[in-house]
């Protein structure tokens, strides 16, 4: 199933770069408030199921484009093309990220960054892996020499007074934040290494499952608002090597409303 997963993020991946070269001639339509999509997530997307439909029929996906397609207990949850609005704009930060759940659990996470030809890719139990070498979280104790990332709720003006908080209280106490505008690669990055810590609210499922398989597999914590396990439900996630993890979760508590929980 991960040699699938793999297959079907690099044809994806190689198909966005093609297509990248014809930025300007895409018709892209939009979603909602700044949620865009283009032929290519759609077409990536495509590619995609077709390559799993053929290997595993009778699989359940759920996909960012097309929704629920309904079969077994296994599920495989896409996001062809994570980081569209940098993608549009030519801005060399965005993914293909591919996740398999069996009854819940994520068995499988791959991400493939198709400019850069990285492959992130976990297995439960197997350790994660950059291009076939084994990654780990990075082994960062203090915050305040810690790199982090995060995203902006520009989805949800209604927690951006709480987030700003958290980022104001953040950027005051640690090297420095990122956003990269792609929540994969930012999973994958942290994973690697590369990311001492990260936290975001409101994603979706596509964009967090491969992600927070190959953080898990590569020694570090994921958590939501609560400390409990429900990020892929609430979309608000926390995540880092184990110290960071908490340092993070201590920092930002004061501005968890009731909603964010
Ligand atoms: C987006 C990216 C971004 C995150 C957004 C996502 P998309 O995914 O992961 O980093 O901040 O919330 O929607 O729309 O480019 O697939
Ligand atoms: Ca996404
Ligand atoms: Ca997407």
């Amino acid at each position: 199933m991960l040699t699938i997963a793999i297959r079907a993020a690099r044809n994806a991946g190689d198909f966005i770069q093609r297509s990248s070269e014809n930025i300007g001639r895409l018709t892209i339509s939009k979603k909602s408030k700044n949620d865009f999509v283009s032929e290519v997530d759609r077409m990536a997307e495509t590619e995609i199921i077709n390559i799993i439909k053929s290997a595993y029929p009778e699989h359940s996906i759920l996909a960012e484009e097309s929704g629920k397609h309904k079969g077994n207990d296994y599920l495989w949850v896409i996001d062809p093309l994570d980081g569209t609005t940098n993608f549009l704009h030519g801005y060399p930060q965005y993914a293909v990220s591919i996740a398999l759940k069996n009854k819940g659990k994520i068995e499988v996470g791959v991400i493939y960054d198709p400019l850069r030809d990285e492959l992130f890719t976990a297995e439960r139990g197997g350790g994660a892996m950059l291009n076939n070498r084994r990654i780990r979280v990075s082994k960062q104790v203090n915050l305040n020499t810690a790199l982090l990332g995060t995203g902006f709720p520009f989805k949800f003006p209604q927690h951006l007074d709480a987030y700003l908080s958290m980022f104001k209280s953040l950027t005051l106490d640690t090297a420095g934040i990122r956003r990269g505008g792609s929540a994969a690669l930012d999973l994958a990055y942290l994973a690697a290494g590369r990311l001492d810590g990260f936290w975001e609210i409101g994603l979706k499922e596509w964009d967090m499952a491969a992600g927070i398989l190959l953080v898990k597999e590569a020694g570090g914590v994921a958590s939501d608002f609560s400390f409990n396990d429900q990020y892929l439900k609430s979309g608000n996630v926390v995540v880092g090597n184990p110290k960071m993890h908490q340092a993070i979760y201590k920092a930002i508590q004061p501005y968890v409303t009731d909603q964010l929980k």
